[in-house]
């Protein structure tokens, strides 16, 4: 429809500088072509990162709530243009339509959540040692964020970074995901419709190596959000570091539920089912591992082999699809080649173990939902984020050894429990060692009014959404104001 105009610089849709594009397809039917877009360069995102900079003077200076006003507008547009978003991310990264809805319920939850602080405390007062004298704090914004997003969650993530930033002052330059860069072009015409200042957001779209790697050096941008992988994140931080740029980043997981032998197992079931294969396993929170008491292991091992077996598999338009495509090629290999890596060191296939190449599925990227067992701790596919419909069953003795499973990873982004006894459910709460804990849920379905984000290598310590979600985006100024009218000079923490 942008025909390679794809960015959206200084209120102006245009192509890339050299005339290059790179176009979306369809991982359902690959040869479908959904679109053509700018391949951006440098040059590009200096000249994005330049109008943003240009609008942010102005923009912060909009009062709070007209800016809250804007994405309240945003929050009305997502909703309005629910189903079609839905359809076009479907088309665009292959979750499977449901799913899909749930994505922009997401960014318009988070549109109205955040709307809402353009009239929240912004600060704190603070009492001064001294007489007649006023102490306070208020966040201020950093300048210009560059939001480098993935494909899993083509709006929702989006949302969360810029929505916050947006709200807090700040103007934007956005490299969607090379795979999705149709949603981050829908997402900002919502925008410019909600009535977003030219220069205040700005698309560059482009393959990460490139739009991506120039928007972290580029000497204007304050403030890089990424989420993606651990290794991209690890190099993007460090390059950050010695520019002296803020960074948040959002990276891997190897998410766990425990299923302890008290547990309601018809509820651990479908939870475990919907974590491991949701989104055909490609969310940061998707459970990669199951670990199970060893005296409820044959059940909940055979009834979860039965209901894999029974998951339908299809494009994600198809409305009885449960699992779609996941999203190329590329990552239908690595998905086969951890699982190639697993049978090596032992771990015995129950379930899947394949790529589907017979009929329809033929034409896209469909990986049968897969459940490994006998997998054991040192093993890589219970160390290395698969990022695909694959889970494994590791068998434990009981709540010790379970909580210690768990936790034996780099990562720490969600970890679950399901029991029905209560000492039991906060032990864990207190040892499992992630952002976030589950018990009784699976380890995927964060709300948004709650801090999002991981420990160890899924993150550097920052938080998406939740109260916290202006945190990564701004600088704390703190304010003394002498009201005493003499010359009397009055020094903080000399004895007088
Ligand atoms: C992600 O996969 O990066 O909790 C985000 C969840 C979703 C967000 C996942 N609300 O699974």
């Amino acid at each position: 429809m942008h025909e390679g105009k794809t960015n959206y610089i200084a209120g102006e849709w245009q192509a890339a500088r050299t005339g290059e594009t790179f176009e979306s397809v369809n991982p359902a039917y690959i040869e479908e072509v959904l679109g053509v877009y700018a391949r951006s360069r440098r040059e590009d995102v200096e000249a994005a990162v330049a109008a943003a900079a240009k609008a942010f003077p102005s923009w912060r200076h909009t009062p709070a709530p007209k800016r809250g006003a804007i994405l309240f507008r945003m929050g009305q547009l997502l909703e309005r243009d629910k189903e079609h978003l839905a359809r076009q991310m479907v088309a665009e990264m292959g979750k499977v339509l449901v799913e899909a809805r749930g994505d922009v319920q997401e960014a318009i939850d988070m549109a109205y959540y955040i709307a809402a602080f353009g009239r929240l405390p912004n600060g704190s007062t603070v009492p001064s040692e001294r007489e007649d004298i006023y102490c306070m704090a208020q966040r201020v914004p950093v300048g210009v964020v560059g939001l480098i997003t993935p494909w899993n969650f083509p709006i929702a993530i989006p949302s969360w970074k810029m929505f916050s930033a947006l709200l807090a002052g700040n103007t934007i330059v956005f490299k969607p995901a090379e795979d999705t860069p149709g949603l981050g072009v829908a997402f900002v015409e919502l925008l410019i419709e909600a009535g977003i200042p030219e220069g205040v957001v700005n698309i560059v779209t482009g393959l990460g190596p490139e739009a991506g790697a120039a928007l972290v050096e580029a000497p204007g941008v304050a403030t890089i959000s990424f989420t993606g992988s651990t290794e991209v994140g690890r190099k993007i931080a460090g390059r950050c570091g010695e520019l002296m740029k803020r960074v948040s980043c959002e990276l891997g997981g190897k998410n766990a539920i425990v299923v302890l032998d008290d547990a309601n197992l018809e509820l651990a079931l479908k939870g475990a089912l919907w974590s491991a294969f949701g989104t055909a396993g490609q969310r940061c929170t998707a459970a990669s591992r199951l670990i199970v008491q060893r005296n409820v292991m044959a059940k909940f091992r055979d009834e979860l082999v039965d209901r894999t077996k029974a998951l339908r598999m299809g494009a994600g338009a198809d409305p009885e699809a449960q699992i779609g495509p996941v999203v190329n090629r590329t990552q239908l290999e690595r998905i086969h080649s951890y699982v190639e890596i697993g049978r090596a060191e032992g771990a015995k296939p129950l379930t899947g173990g394949r790529i589907l190449d017979e009929g329809d599925y033929a034409a896209g990227c469909f990986y049968a939902p897969t459940i490994l067992d006998e997998v054991t701790l040192g093993m890589r596919v219970a160390q290395e984020e698969i990022f695909g419909p694959v889970t494994g069953l590791i068998e434990v003795n009981g709540l010790d050894e379970a909580l210690a499973a768990a936790n034996n990873s780099q990562y720490g982004l969600s970890l679950s429990l399901y029991t029905r006894d209560v000492n039991r459910a906060f032990r864990a709460i207190q040892e499992l060692d992630a952002g976030i804990v589950y018990i009784n849920l699976p380890t995927s379905g964060a709300e948004i009014q709650l801090p999002f984000g991981g420990v160890k290598n899924t993150g550097n310590g920052h938080r998406e959404a939740g109260w916290m979600a202006m945190d990564y985006c701004t600088e704390w100024k703190s304010v003394y104001v002498n009201y005493a009218d003499t010359a009397e000079l009055v020094r903080a923490q000399i004895d007088t």
